[in-house]
């Protein structure tokens, strides 16, 4: 198969996403449409085929290496602007796979403590059993964070936009102060995507991404990615990853590798919905608080100008606060015509979830209240809908708080 090199002209990051990733090694074919491998292993000729495979670091064993893994990978890297990426199971794979690759007992690790409920889990659930002690302090707080370095830091973690909240995160500080520390930055992009934001470009040092969401788009596939700069991160993790067993499945990558060619004009349209339709809330009387970056309220609104080209292309996430009344928030939601509820998020369709009951249903009510997590939030996904009919139907569905 041809491979498409583009050293000699230069076309827009839209145009080159189409091409990229479409070569497999030892392949003269050229399928239109990338093929789907889906094989546990690759066949090896004598004993001097099966050493040179594995020295070239060539197809072998599914759990190791996959064509369509590789693909989604180098689209990834193109995306991510990094030096290689890996494809897991999930964005937990991804993110969990990365702790157990770094981390050694003693260690010390800082993390944003506005971050995905499972995430923080995960830290303080697992990685803590291996020794490794976390501080978290609010990222949007820059003298917290530096109070809190250690000797032993190994790395400072956060995500751009904090899910449920979107309370955003000056990148190129951070780095700054992760790398004075000897430390790395790890970020998840999950929120916002390399469409809106690459934080490798801003000093961080791996990039997680759940591709479960924006990136895949069509909420049919489960995948995550990490993406390095620095070749010798990439071997540590692949190792873990092989040993761990949480590579990507070669179907959700084939998936996933397929929806990621659309994902500039959708997450376009996403984004621009969210932030309409967060400027629409805002403006309602039953709405206490929009969080949005777009928003000009939100905390952290200048530096969104500075993270972002706008605030309308930074994210298709944000989370608004009703009042706290179980029976009028059930009456809302049974009265929007669209807009499900559902505990995923990133897909075409607008999507509601209520970080209580799914994204943060661990997080103890200390740590809620720190993260402005109430009774009365829900987290709104936007989809592909004309953001008008967006707004008519949650207007109209807000009425139920009018008595
Ligand atoms: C910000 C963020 N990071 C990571 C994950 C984990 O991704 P996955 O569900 O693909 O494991 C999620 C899942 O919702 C998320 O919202």
């Amino acid at each position: 198969m041809e491979k498409f090199e583009f050293d000699d002209i230069t076309f827009s990051e839209d145009t080159r996403l189409l091409y990229e990733g479409h070569h497999v090694n030892g392949m003269d074919i050229s399928p239109e449409a990338f093929p789907l491998f889906m094989t546990t292993a690759f066949n090896m000729g004598n004993l001097d085929d099966v050493a040179r495979t594995y020295d070239e670091k060539g197809y072998t064993y599914i759990r190791t290496r996959n064509p369509n893994r590789k693909s989604l990978a180098d689209v990834l890297t193109f995306l991510e602007q990094g030096a290689d990426s890996l494809i897991f199971s999930s964005g937990m794979g991804a993110i969990t796979t990365t702790y157990f690759a770094l981390f050694k007992p003693g260690d010390h690790m800082i993390c944003n403590s506005n971050i995905y409920g499972e995430t923080f889990d995960a830290i303080t659930s697992l990685v803590k059993n291996y020794g490794v002690e976390t501080d978290f302090v609010p990222f949007d707080d820059l003298d917290a964070v530096k109070a809190v370095i250690r000797p032993n830091t190994r790395m400072l973690y956060t995500e751009v936009a904090s899910n449920p909240t979107d309370r955003l995160c000056d990148i190129e500080t951070l780095a700054g102060i992760a790398h004075d520390a000897g430390a790395l930055l790890m970020v998840d992009n999950t929120f916002t995507t390399p469409f809106c934001i690459k934080p490798l470009t801003l000093g961080a040092d791996i990039v997680i991404n759940s591709l479960t969401k924006f990136l895949n788009g069509h909420s049919d596939a489960l995948a995550g990615s990490i993406t390095v700069k620095d070749m010798a991160l990439y071997e540590q993790i692949h190792t873990v990853r092989m040993l761990t067993g949480t590579s990507g499945c070669p179907f959700a990558s084939w998936m996933i590798f397929r929806g990621i060619h659309t994902a500039g004009l959708r997450i376009k349209t996403q984004c621009e919905n969210a932030a309409k339709l967060a400027l629409a809330l805002d403006q309602n009387p039953h709405v206490k608080t929009v969080n949005h970056p777009a928003v000009p309220s939100h905390p952290q609104h200048d530096l969104a100008e500075k993270l972002f080209s706008s605030p309308y292309l930074a994210t298709g996430m944000f989370s608004f606060e009703m009042p706290n009344d179980r029976a009028k928030i059930n009456a809302f939601m049974d009265r929007l015509h669209i807009a499900n509820y559902a505990p995923t998020l990133g897909g075409i369709r607008t999507t509601l979830s209520y970080p209580l009951l799914s994204s943060h249903m661990h997080v103890p009510e200390e740590d809620l209240k720190k993260m402005n997590i109430s009774g009365g939030l829900m987290r709104v996904s936007t989809g592909i809908e004309s953001a008008d009919d967006l707004i008519k139907d949650f207007t109209q569905a807000l009425e139920v708080f009018d008595d």
